[in-house]
């Protein structure tokens, strides 16, 4: 059965304290984890709320960190505080992934890169042996409500073909449809944000 991980993309408190609520009141618990977007307005065009904001609201959710952020090494020490459980930042970060990664690992995190859109696989195989989770993104970051890109269903098969020792999660654009062939692609979990009320209510 693929893992549904519920998507909190904010840009203010406000609205990240009354998504994870919505979040904990729709039941949502159930799926354990859930996966906060942070970005910094320069690897992508959209400005997030801050590590410290969300520690200021205790959750039983597991936190994925997906980090859209040009430096991801300065938002690591913050979000152990919280503490975040998974760290996931873009493969397309050119400076230093290796040591990223082992910084991240030392702290007692798991580790995950994402893969945007057009960026190939190759990108990321060197890194396999280290990371627990790759993270195929379906829609160029920064942004919900956005349409998903089919290509990602290959990127899932091409991946599984490689037998690769890591998690295989899809993120962006995922309703209930594209999330059945993500699961028939072999996806291990998918992170949902603006459809989540049709996958928890069908419609
Ligand atoms: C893109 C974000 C979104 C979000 C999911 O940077 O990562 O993909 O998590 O939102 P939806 O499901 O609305 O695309």
């Amino acid at each position: 059965m693929i893992k549904i991980i519920p998507a909190i993309l904010a840009t203010t408190e406000e609205e990240y304290k009354d998504k994870l609520l919505e979040l904990e009141k729709e039941n949502c618990l159930k799926f354990d984890w859930v996966q906060i977007d942070f970005m910094d307005n320069k690897f992508v065009q959209n400005q997030s709320i801050t590590p410290e904001i969300i520690a200021k609201y205790p959750t039983q959710f597991q936190i994925e960190a997906q980090l859209m952020v040009e430096y991801p090494e300065n938002w690591v020490d913050e979000l152990v505080k919280i503490p975040v459980r998974r760290i996931v930042f873009p493969v397309e970060d050119t400076s230093g992934l290796r040591e990223r990664i082992s910084h991240i690992k030392n702290h007692g995190i798991k580790v995950g890169l994402s893969i945007n859109p057009e960026t190939d696989l190759e990108t990321v195989e060197p890194y396999v042996g280290e990371i627990d989770i790759i993270l195929v993104m379906s829609v160029n970051p920064g942004f919900g409500g956005q349409q998903f890109q089919p290509q990602a269903i290959e990127k899932v098969k091409e991946i599984k073909q490689k037998n690769w020792p890591i998690t295989i999660e899809v993120d962006g654009g995922i309703n209930k449809d594209v999330l059945e062939s993500l699961e028939k692609a072999g996806a291990d979990s998918v992170v949902i944000g603006s459809h989540l009320p049709e996958i928890l209510h069908g419609h």
